[in-house]
């Protein structure tokens, strides 16, 4: 949404709260959202709903990984119960091996035969966090019990396409090549083929999506941007490519780093020896609202707070988008938000061994609805998110150990979500009074409703977050350019802003039915105080 029509709505929704007329009664409507129907922004990527696999504490080994003799029902070793819920959200894409732990990878000790796969110190073995495990388990010595095959097995079932991030601080670029040739050359054509096939992998896995290190500016290497650019250049030049149109994402900023963006970007496109690579697709952004307190101690004001850090993603987007195309002037290259969510400190994970595991709550559903509408409002600029993480970890959809296992909050946005993928892009305007909140000793602002919207035929989705913490909306939806036949609602909201699922109770906070009026071809209908709600609209 235009941020001054936002404004200007949001001042007079403030200023009137008005009325409007409901089966010939007249009652009060203290949102608006107007859709139109006929002004596309493009077309959502499916792979805007990715998610975030790392070998790190509590996501492979426990979450997706259980072994084949498991007690727990597993599917080749993968938790079935992990694969069945991600079938229903349509996954559509899943990174791995990280994160950090990618740069300090080497992708050959996790094929072959099990027996002779090698143990490694782990990345985070070093992690402040990894300081409490006792027992010197796979997240300080990382076993390789699972590599790319099962990866690529994991995607196979879950119907995602795998997106795999190379090792570029610590292999040769040749090692990039061969990651590749093993996964992708046809079966008998290569030596890697033939080890592939031995793994029982036959036909090539057709990765597209390759990831040319991971915070490049960070763990991945310590570059500077113009020294990434070289490495960039180095390790992406003349990949086989055995008939797949790969698709490359360079290590982007920090946050919202404009720096590293410019001098990269200089660096590649206007230099006096620019790089026309034209597999070069994406350029990945991590967006984290890091916080000083736990997943479950908070206020309103931290309410609040996390869902305006959150928000900041669409700051990220608009800028860098803006600076990419000062180099990049076709926008061959889209941003790739393959890290996000609020990140709390330790203290709420299921298990001592979930590093960075945290329980989630209510307010991080919404956190991730925020995200999401707004990746939903860029279709042109953003042509991936992967959640960080998928399992035991920061912004997770499930939380489990050993053969217990919940789905969260975030699960139920992806639910309600699903039916975006693949639609086009329609704009709409959400207004509400913006909700003014003290933080820190600081007066602050975060918008009362925003959302987004899609069309599919004749089927229109719309979801939207409602801020506020207290008060329902009752709000008043319209659809310019076409008219509203049928209407059915749902909603995700929990009386308690801490509330979340826990083993003994894995349902307390799930979508709902919502109800919604039709009347006078408008729909009415009540969003409930701090709530994720979908509309899905009927039209003719
Ligand atoms: O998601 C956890 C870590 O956060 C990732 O490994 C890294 O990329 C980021 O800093």
């Amino acid at each position: 949404m235009h941020r001054r029509q936002f404004l200007r709505a949001a001042a007079m929704a403030t200023a009137a709260s008005a009325l409007i007329s409901r089966g010939g009664a007249a009652s009060q409507a203290d949102a608006f959202i107007e859709i139109m129907a006929d002004e596309t922004l493009g077309e959502i990527s499916p792979l805007l709903y990715g998610q975030f696999t790392e070998h790190i504490g509590g996501v492979i080994y426990d979450g997706v990984w259980v072994g084949e003799r498991s007690k727990i029902r597993n599917y080749h070793g993968l938790r079935a119960e992990l694969v069945d819920h991600l079938k229903k959200i349509h996954v559509p894409i899943v990174r791995w091996p990280g994160g950090c732990f990618a740069d300090s990878y080497n992708w050959r000790d996790g094929v072959g035969p099990l027996s002779k796969r090698p143990r490694h110190a782990n990345f985070w073995e070093v992690d402040p966090d990894a300081q409490r495990l006792r027992e010197q388990g796979p997240q300080i010595f990382e076993p390789n019990e699972f590599g790319t095959d099962e990866f690529v097995r994991f995607c196979q079932l879950t119907g995602a396409e795998p997106y795999l991030a190379a090792n570029v601080r610590s292999l040769p670029a040749l090692e990039f090549d061969n990651w590749v040739e093993y996964c992708n050359s046809p079966a008998n054509s290569t030596s890697l083929a033939d080890l592939r096939a031995e793994g029982g992998s036959r036909d090539p896995f057709k990765v597209r999506w390759w990831g040319v290190g991971n915070e490049s500016w960070g763990c991945g290497g310590n570059f500077l941007p113009e020294d990434y650019a070289t490495e960039f250049r180095r390790y992406s030049t003349w990949i086989p490519s055995f008939g797949v149109d790969l698709q490359l994402v360079g290590s982007g900023p920090n946050d919202n780093d404009l720096d590293w963006t410019h001098r990269f970007f200089e660096q590649i496109f206007s230099s006096t020896h620019p790089y026309d690579n034209r597999h070069f697709k994406g350029w990945s952004v991590h967006h984290y609202a890091a916080r000083r307190e736990q997943a479950l101690r908070f206020e309103d004001s931290s309410w609040y707070q996390v869902l305006k850090e959150c928000d900041y993603v669409e700051q990220i987007i608009e800028d860098q988008w803006s600076v990419m195309g000062q180099y990049d002037k076709e926008h061959r290259v889209r941003l790739v938000v393959d890290e996000y969510g609020p990140w709390y400190v330790e203290g709420t994970e299921l298990d001592p061994t979930h590093i960075f595991g945290q329980q989630v709550t209510v307010r991080d559903a919404l956190a991730t609805a925020l995200t999401l509408d707004t990746f939903n409002r860029h279709p042109e600029k953003v042509c991936m998110g992967t959640n960080a993480q998928l399992v035991n970890n920061i912004n997770a959809l499930f939380l489990c150990h050993e053969d217990k296992f919940l789905a969260t909050p975030n699960y139920s946005v992806f639910e309600m979500y699903a039916g975006h993928q693949g639609g086009q892009a329609l704009r709409a305007d959400f207004s509400a009074p913006s909700i003014h909140y003290n933080y820190e000793g600081k007066s602050s602002t975060m918008w009362g409703l925003n959302g987004s919207a899609s069309r599919k035929g004749n089927l229109v989705t719309v979801t939207a977050v409602n801020t506020d913490v207290h008060s329902p909306k009752l709000t008043r939806v319209k659809l310019r350019g076409k008219t509203i036949q049928q209407v059915t609602g749902t909603a995700l909201f929990a009386a308690d802003m801490h509330a979340h699922n826990t083993f003994e109770n894995p349902t307390t906070v799930q979508s709902t039915p919502l109800r919604a009026d039709l009347s006078g071809g408008e729909v009415n209908v009540t969003v409930p105080a701090g709530s994720v709600v979908k509309l899905e609209l009927t039209v003719g």
